[in-house]
């Protein structure tokens, strides 16, 4: 069976076709350039730019996969979190698709979808329930204890800004690119990792961002009273920031594993693309003996595969439909 999955709840105009968990087609346009010069993204652009593109890359979904509209048999669309406008227009593309088809729809929550993402195109006969799932993207960071993904108990989140932001707003200070958790990757340096001592609180299971993140802006202005940065530096400094969040991200994982007595752990989001995060959880889960699941680099950030997957696996196995009265719903 075909499920579709439609995603558009940030900067990315996508849909996906999943047959079981295989993906046979995934299409994306990205609105990207249009947000770069304002170092985020912002709204009007990008729910402009959904309505502009998204029947066309549904059309160009089912061209890559082979198929016509006729042989689908579930509509997954993201319905929440989100930015509101954007989210409403794959959310009413794929109300009509179910009307004019004839066929399911269900709303997808984008976090589980993340924690989808690692199981794609495997082939497991079962997906290891239960387990913990770390969801760390430009808009969340949350804990959850996952023992199906129709009972899902979050266990700790955010207090204040979420993780991707924050590497986002640090690499603008320093005058990087964005998204900026690429540039920060790319600049790591293993041996000035250490540099500088930028603590990241943790409480309890939750996570703040926004005291490393003021740290880091104070520390800059004072070495640059007397002369700009040197490159060097810059590179300590963010390097010493990047292995604070990596650790607190990866301590606070497998201490909720243990204490929920898990064997194992499920990553999702756009940060878990930082190589640095990928190689730290990989060494600490074979240290503990615990299982990890990490999505492949491709479906780490904003995808639609991940929603079709969702959508397969909640229909087929959970027999989950929505009414066509759902609504959007934003952060
Ligand atoms: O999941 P995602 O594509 O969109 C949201 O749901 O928010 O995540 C986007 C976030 C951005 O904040 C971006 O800076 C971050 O993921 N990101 C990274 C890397 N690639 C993307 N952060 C750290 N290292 C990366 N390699
Ligand atoms: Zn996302």
């Amino acid at each position: 069976m075909f499920a579709v999955g439609i995603e558009t709840s940030c900067d990315e105009t996508c849909s996906a076709i999943v047959r079981d968990k295989i993906v046979v087609s995934s299409a994306t346009v990205s609105s990207l350039k249009y947000h770069k010069k304002y170092g985020g993204i912002i709204p009007e652009i990008a729910t402009r730019n959904h309505l502009k593109f998204i029947d066309k890359v549904f059309s160009l979904s089912l061209q890559e996969a082979g198929i016509t509209s006729k042989q689908i048999g579930v509509i997954g669309v993201t319905h929440r979190p989100g930015l509101v406008g954007a989210l409403v227009v794959g959310l009413n593309f794929a109300k009509a698709l179910s009307v004019a088809l004839g066929k399911p729809f269900l709303g997808i929550n984008h976090l589980y979808a993340h924690l989808f993402a690692p199981f794609l195109d495997l082939k497991l006969k079962r997906i290891p329930f239960p387990f913990v799932g770390l969801v760390v993207s430009g808009g969340h960071t949350e804990l959850f204890l996952v023992k199906d993904f129709d009972s899902i108990q979050t266990l700790g989140k955010t207090r204040d800004d979420a993780c991707g932001e924050v590497f986002d707003k640090v690499a603008r200070v320093f005058g990087l690119g964005y998204p900026g958790g690429v540039y920060i990757d790319k600049i790591f340096s293993l041996k000035d990792k250490d540099s500088f001592e930028f603590k990241c609180p943790r409480i309890g299971f939750d996570f703040s961002f926004s005291g490393i993140k003021t740290a880091l802006i104070y520390k800059k202005m004072s070495l640059e009273k007397n002369r700009p940065l040197d490159k060097k530096t810059r590179v300590r400094i963010l390097s010493s920031f990047q292995e604070s969040v990596v650790t607190a991200l990866v301590q606070s994982t497998i201490e909720a594993a243990k204490k929920s007595k898990v064997q194992h752990i499920v990553c999702g989001g756009g940060v878990t693309a930082n190589s640095r995060l990928r190689q730290v959880f990989k060494e600490k889960c074979t240290q503990e003996k615990i299982g990890l699941f990490l999505p492949p680099r491709q479906y780490a950030t904003d995808n639609a595969a991940m929603v079709a997957g969702l959508t397969f696996y909640l229909y087929n196995n959970k027999k989950k439909v929505s009414p066509l009265s759902l609504q959007a719903k934003g952060n």
